[in-house]
C-alpha cells in the first residue's frame, strides 16, 4: 500500500501519528512564506501544510505541486489552529503537515474547472469523463446508484431470488425497437442481436423451475434517444412462478419501501395508490400522470409512486395500419376478455399489465405472461405474425412451453431513470459512468468508428455509404 490513510479519514484521534496520504492536488492556497493544498480522493479532503522549516525539502517540492497532480505526502497529524478549523468536513479539525512529497503524476492544464459551482458543457464533460467524474456531485451519483444495486440485490436474495446471467449475444426479440446486430464470423451472413431484455430468457428459466429469478441487466434498443433514453441502459429485471399480478406488485412495494430505507432513510408509505389506464388517460391525458403536479401539498423532494394498471392488450398503429402490442406480446390478456380475442374485438381486451410510474416517468413495467402455447399463437396471429414467422422468431420459446410450463409473472425497472428522478437529474446521462450523447456517440471512446476492410471482410460485411442530399 502507497497510503496508510484516506483523504477523508484522519480525525482528532489521529493527532500526533505519523500518516502517508495519496490523492490530487484539489486546490492550493498561499499565505505568504506558508502555504496549504487540499489533497483529493474519493473518500474526501485532507488538507496539508508546508513550512520552510524543519522540512525543507519537502517544502521545496511542494512548491512545484499545481492543481490535479497525483502526489503522495507522509506527515504528521496535527490540530488545526484556532480559526482555521472547517466543521463542515469530517477531516476539517486536523491538517497534515508536509514531511516528504513525492509526486506520482503531473497533470496538463484541465480542459474545463472541476468547481462544482461551474457549468460546464456536456459535450466536454463526457469527452473528458474521467475528470467529470473528480467532481462530488457526479461521483456522488455512480455512489448511489451502487448502494441501491447492492439494496437490490440484498432484498432479492434474501427472498430466495436467483440472479442468473442471459446471453447478450442473442436472437432478436422485438419488444417495439430496432435490434442491435452484430455479425458471425463463424456463421457467414448471419446476425446475433443484442437484447432489448431478458424477456423470452426469463421465461424461460421459469420453465426450468428456478422459480424466482433476477438481473441487473444492460439492455440495448436502437431507437431515437431524449433525455430518458439510452441505446444501452440497465434493468432490474425479475420474474417469479405460481404468481398472479398483487404477487408482483406487492414484491415491488417492499422491494422499494426497503431499498428507500436502506440507502436514503426514507420512508415510503404503501400500498401505493393505483389507477386504470382509461382513468389516467380520461383525467390527466397520459399514462404516467405526476402525483406531484396533481397534489400541491406535495414537497419537492417527495417520491409518489403510482401503478397504472389495466392496459388495453393491443393498440392500432395508425401510421403502420397495424395492430401491435402495448406491452409485448407475451403478455397475458384478461381471463375474462379472451372471447373478444375470438371475435376480433380487440379494443375491448385489457392486459394483465402493470406500469410503475415515479413523479411522473415509467420507471417499470411488467405483466402476467402468457404460458400456453395455444393462447401464444392466437396473440402472434392478432398481431399479424404468422405461425412460420413465430416459429422463426419465437420457436425457443413456444417449443419450451410444450414441456411443463409453470404460470409466471414478472416486471423490469429502468434503473437508469430511477437513479436520475433521485438524484434530481436533468437527464439519466448524468447517472451513468460513460453514457453516449443524443447521437448515440460516446465523446470519451469516439465510438462509433469506422473499422477497416479488413476487418468486414472476415465478417462478410460491405458497408455502403450513405447518399448525400
Ligand atoms: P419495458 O420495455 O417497458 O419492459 O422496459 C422496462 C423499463 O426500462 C426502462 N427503459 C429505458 N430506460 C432507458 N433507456 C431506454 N431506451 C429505455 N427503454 C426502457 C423504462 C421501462 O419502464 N421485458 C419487459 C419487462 C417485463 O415485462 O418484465 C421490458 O423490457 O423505465
Amino acid at each position: 500500500m502507497l497510503r496508510t490513510h484516506t483523504c477523508g479519514q484522519l480525525t482528532k484521534d489521529d493527532i500526533g501519528k505519523e500518516v502517508t496520504l495519496c490523492g490530487w492536488v484539489n486546490a492550493r492556497r498561499d499565505h505568504g512564506k506558508v502555504f496549504f493544498i487540499d489533497l483529493r480522493d474519493r473518500y474526501g479532503i485532507t488538507q496539508v501544510v508546508f513550512l520552510p522549516k524543519p522540512y525543507k525539502e519537502a517544502y521545496e517540492s511542494g512548491k512545484l505541486l499545481r492543481s490535479e497532480f497525483v502526489v503522495k505526502i507522509k506527515g504528521e497529524v496535527n490540530q488545526r489552529p484556532k480559526g482555521t478549523i472547517n466543521p463542515k468536513i469530517p477531516t476539517g479539525f486536523v491538517e497534515v503537515l508536509a514531511k516528504e512529497v513525492g509526486i506520482l503524476s503531473p497533470s496538463e492544464e484541465l480542459p474545463f474547472p472541476l468547481e462544482e459551482q461551474i457549468e460546464v458543457g456536456e459535450e466536454v464533460r463526457l469527452t473528458h469523463r474521467y475528470l467529470d467524474l473528480r467532481r462530488r456531485t457526479v461521483l456522488d451519483k455512480l455512489i448511489l446508484r451502487h448502494k441501491f444495486n447492492q439494496a437490490f440485490r440484498s432484498f432479492l436474495n434474501q427472498k430466495e431470488f436467483l440472479e442468473v446471467e442471459t446471453p447478450f449475444l442473442t436472437k432478436s426479440t422485438p419488444e417495439g425497437a430496432r435490434d442491435y446486430l452484430v455479425p458471425s464470423r463463424l456463421n457467414p451472413t448471419k446476425f446475433y442481436a443484442l437484447p432489448q431484455s431478458p424477456q423470452l430468457f426469463k421465461q424461460i428459466l421459469m420453465v426450468s423451475g428456478l422459480d424466482k429469478y433476477y438481473q441487473i441487466v444492460r439492455c440495448f434498443r436502437d431507437e431515437d434517444l431524449r433525455k430518458d433514453r439510452q441505446p444501452e441502459f440497465t434493468q432490474l429485471d425479475l420474474e417469479m412462478s405460481f404468481v398472479e399480478e398483487e404477487d408482483i406488485l406487492g414484491l415491488v412495494e417492499e422491494l422499494v419501501v426497503f431499498t428507500f430505507k436502506e440507502v436514503l432513510n426514507k420512508e415510503i408509505a404503501r400500498p401505493f395508490k393505483r389507477i386504470s389506464y382509461a382513468e389516467a388517460m380520461k383525467k390527466y391525458s397520459s399514462d404516467k400522470p405526476d402525483l406531484k403536479e396533481i397534489d400541491p401539498k406535495c414537497a419537492k423532494d417527495e417520491f409518489r409512486f403510482l401503478w397504472v394498471v389495466d392496459f388495453p392488450m393491443f393498440e392500432y398503429n395508425e401510421e403502420e395500419k397495424r395492430w401491435q402490442a402495448l406491452h409485448h406480446p407475451f403478455t397475458s390478456p384478461k381471463e375474462e376478455d379472451i372471447y373478444n380475442l375470438e371475435k376480433k374485438d380487440l379494443t375491448h381486451i385489457q392486459a394483465r399489465a402493470y406500469d410503475l410510474v415515479l413523479n411522473g416517468e415509467e420507471i417499470g413495467s411488467g405483466s402476467v405472461r402468457i404460458n400456453t402455447i395455444d393462447l401464444q399463437k392466437k396473440i402472434f396471429k392478432v398481431l399479424g405474425i404468422s405461425d412460420e414467422d413465430a416459429e422463426k422468431k419465437f420457436g425457443f420459446l413456444l417449443r419450451s412451453f410444450k414441456y411443463g410450463a409453470p404460470p409466471h409473472a414478472g416486471v423490469a425497472f429502468g434503473l437508469d431513470r430511477l437513479y436520475a428522478i433521485i438524484s434530481g437529474s436533468e437527464s439519466i446521462r448524468e447517472v451513468i459512468a460513460f453514457p453516449k450523447t443524443q447521437r448515440g456517440i460516446s465523446p470519451l471512446s469516439g465510438a462509433p468508428s469506422y473499422v477497416d476492410q479488413k476487418q468486414l471482410g472476415e465478417l462478410y460485411i460491405k458497408a455502403i455509404e450513405p447518399e448525400k442530399d
